[in-house]
């Protein structure tokens, strides 16, 4: 039955074919979960940091397309013009505006915040996308470690600097982009800046994790006010953010390893999904503290339910961003 199979091109072919067919079926599968509800969003205020790519371009493309008007929160303002160009000829709400944000710097977001209030007097929905990952050690304007300072406490003065508008605004949300790293993360407590020593991998993990410990403990203070905030996971996304890890754009891992792992990765569109989900889904709307991946509640590690872990690093946070000042 099988004797075409004895000639060699037919058979390599045969091999190649379904070799490729199967690599698109766990592609497919590896897509994860998709935020169906076709709910609009013509009356909400967004913002989104970190949106001019990635997950956060896609997450603005989504919201624009749903109607909603957003401000994006970049620190490249010609990146940031160009993927709104982009987003408003696709969608044609003209609702969406570039802002300066550089969370790498406490005056930029506080300028960002007095500017923002100057021109709306709600906000709806706050996502605290940006990231960066695994750079070598550099420090921020005010001398946090970059990973460390943009990825938590840039967010952290945002979002509290917000507060405000946020529970005029209720029912709100607060949604951050966290990452499955958080599971192998620690919180430093004896060298939270990394100033002894310096690992790119453990500085992201402990962000991510701080990513995590802020939300919850954001949320209970946050209780009866309306306003919610969660975390989430995008999953495994190809997007600029490995941009640091100089072996993933070799030539090497773009001959070998890339094809390999092109299967198990999903596109920016799919990881802005479980995003969607925490800042639109009208089942969410009093749901508060919690972790989702694939639009679904996950649980989160052991290190992100220490309470009193998180309670510490809201005192640090609040003191090195100088909330109160
Ligand atoms: N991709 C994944 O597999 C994955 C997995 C888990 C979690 N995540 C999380 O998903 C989020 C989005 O990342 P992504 O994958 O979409 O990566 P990305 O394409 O590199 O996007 C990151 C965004 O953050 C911005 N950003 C970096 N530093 C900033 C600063 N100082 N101020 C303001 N914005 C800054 C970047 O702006 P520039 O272009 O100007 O640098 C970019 O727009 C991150 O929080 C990341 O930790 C991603």
């Amino acid at each position: 039955m099988f004797s075409f199979l004895k000639s060699r091109p037919v058979f390599w072919a045969s091999v190649t074919g379904t070799t490729v067919g199967f690599a698109f079926f766990i592609k497919d599968l590896m897509q994860g979960e998709k935020f169906v509800n076709p709910i609009r969003a013509e009356d909400k205020v967004v913002i989104v940091t970190g949106s001019n790519t990635g997950i956060g371009k896609e997450t603005v493309r989504e919201l624009a397309s749903r109607g909603a008007t957003i401000y994006m929160a970049c620190r490249d303002m010609q990146k940031c013009e160009e993927a709104r160009d982009e987003i408003v000829l696709e969608t044609h709400n003209k609702r969406i505006y570039c802002r300066k944000c550089d969370l790498a710097s406490m005056d930029s977001v506080r300028k960002f915040v007095e500017s923002f209030k100057k021109e709306q007097v709600k906000l709806d929905i706050l996502i605290n996308n940006a990231g960066v990952m695994r750079c070598p050690r550099s420090l921020t304007k005010d001398g946090f470690e970059m990973q460390l300072g943009v990825n938590h406490m840039g967010h952290f003065l945002l979002t509290n600097l917000l507060l405000d508008l946020l529970k005029k605004s209720a029912p709100s949300r607060i949604v951050t982009v966290s990452s499955l790293a958080h599971t192998r993360g620690e919180i430093n407590i004896a060298d939270l800046n990394s100033d002894k020593s310096y690992d790119p991998g453990r500085a992201y993990n402990q962000s991510k994790l701080a990513n995590i410990l802020f939300t919850r403990e954001l949320a209970k203070r946050l209780e009866g006010t309306g306003v919610s905030a969660n975390a989430l996971h995008p999953g495994v996304v190809d997007t600029e953010l490995f941009r640091h890890m100089g072996f993933f754009n070799s030539f090497f891992a773009n001959l070998f390893f890339k094809p390999l792992f092109w299967p198990f990765i999903k596109s920016a569109k799919n990881g802005a999904q479980t995003t969607l989900y925490a800042a639109l889904d009208p089942e969410l709307v009093s749901v508060s503290g919690k972790y989702f991946s694939d639009c679904n509640l996950k649980d989160v590690a052991p290190a992100a339910l220490d309470d009193a872990q998180a309670k510490w690093l809201w005192a640090v946070s609040e003191k090195w961003t100088k909330l109160n000042n």
